[in-house]
């Protein structure tokens, strides 16, 4: 049976890799922004600021929880810690599912903290952890040994049904929830991690107290395509490309959330501009990334994760312009079309 730490070196070798990813796009693509011919505002007066579950951040953008438990993620959640802490933007670390097991692994979690004692982070614990009562002690501890400002937890069955080791007991997650969220008080958000989470399922979370739906939908990584690399006798393509387009989800959702005042977070299948913009124009208040940070980070260290956000900085400005949106709450009521 591979260890945690296996599982979590092998998640980054094979993210690093090809063939990984949905074969269809997270669905931004099939929609433009009406081009405003006179935006009525100044280019240095965009405000990119916008707040989230309490914190005012600088830029909508948020860096997804991707690793822990393995030594290269000292280095890894440190540096993009620090680098979110600088740019004031939130940072979710990977699963923290080692730590309930093996104390040892929690340098490559608290060195997070350790680089950034006002950064906003996420702590992140999977639906199946929660569901077994004789962890929450464990996740209390998780929580505390790194001042946590969220707690994200993943909901990923598509992608523990293929991993060799997988854990398909989803039986008592939305009882487990509510009970937990009677224990702590930071803002509690889930998220899946490439299937997207539907409109019935949004509603089943905030009526168990969730504060904040993180879609991560597909058009990116497909965690199906990535644990049937590691578990090479089992290939299906109807799986890999299973689940819902984040732009579906977050066009499902919108109003729903709006409605009952519960955030809405875009990922999965995020990779330029255009889909973090759109993003914001259907409802999302930030936007999340995962595979385009590590391969930045892997190509050009931290120096070309800072590049790369600074450049989504700049042109999201443009588009705010070309959009005559002058701050983050204007840009999400600006009318799109279907291309
Ligand atoms: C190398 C890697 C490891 C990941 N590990 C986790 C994890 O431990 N916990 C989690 O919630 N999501 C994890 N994810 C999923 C991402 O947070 C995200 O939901 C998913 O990859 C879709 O986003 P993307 O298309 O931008 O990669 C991981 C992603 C990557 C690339």
């Amino acid at each position: 049976m591979p260890t945690h730490s296996n599982r979590k070196r092998d998640h980054i070798d094979i993210c690093l890799g090809s063939d990984i990813e949905h074969s269809s796009r997270s669905g931004f693509e099939a929609y433009q922004f009406i081009h405003m011919a006179l935006p009525e505002l100044n280019v240095e007066d965009i405000d990119m600021t916008t707040n989230v579950l309490g914190y005012s951040i600088n830029l909508p953008i948020f860096i997804s929880g991707m690793t822990g438990g393995i030594d290269d993620a000292v280095n890894i959640n440190g540096d993009l810690s620090e680098l979110c802490s600088d740019m004031n933007i939130p940072f979710v670390l990977g699963s923290q599912r080692s730590m309930l097991y093996d104390q040892t692994s929690s340098e490559s979690f608290t060195i997070a903290r350790k680089r950034a004692p006002n950064g906003l982070i996420s702590a992140n614990i999977g639906a199946t952890e929660i569901a077994s009562k004789e962890n929450h002690k464990g996740i209390y501890t998780i929580i505390d040994s790194i001042s946590a400002n969220f707690l994200t937890i993943h909901a990923n069955p598509l992608q523990e049904l293929f991993q060799p080791e997988g854990n398909t007991s989803f039986s008592g997650v939305l009882h487990a929830i509510e009970d937990f969220r009677k224990r702590i008080e930071i803002p509690i958000i889930v998220k899946e991690v490439g299937s997207g989470i539907s409109l019935e399922i949004a509603k089943k979370l905030h009526d168990v107290g969730v504060d904040a739906i993180d879609v991560a939908g597909k058009g990116g990584t497909s965690w199906a395509a990535v644990e049937m690399k590691r578990n090479q006798d089992e290939y299906s393509d109807y799986f890999r490309e299973w689940g819902m387009p984040t732009s579906y989800c977050l066009l499902s959702l919108r109003e729903y959330c709006e409605q009952v005042g519960m955030t809405l977070f875009s990922s999965g299948g995020i990779r330029n501009i255009h889909d973090i913009a759109m993003s914001i124009a259907m409802g999302a208040q930030a936007v999340g990334m995962a595979r385009p940070i590590l391969v930045a980070y892997h190509t050009g260290g931290i120096l070309a994760v800072k590049t790369m956000l600074n450049n989504l900085m700049k042109d999201l400005q443009r588009i705010m312009f070309l959009t005559g949106s002058n701050n983050i709450n204007a840009l999400s009521h600006v009318r799109i079309r279907t291309v």
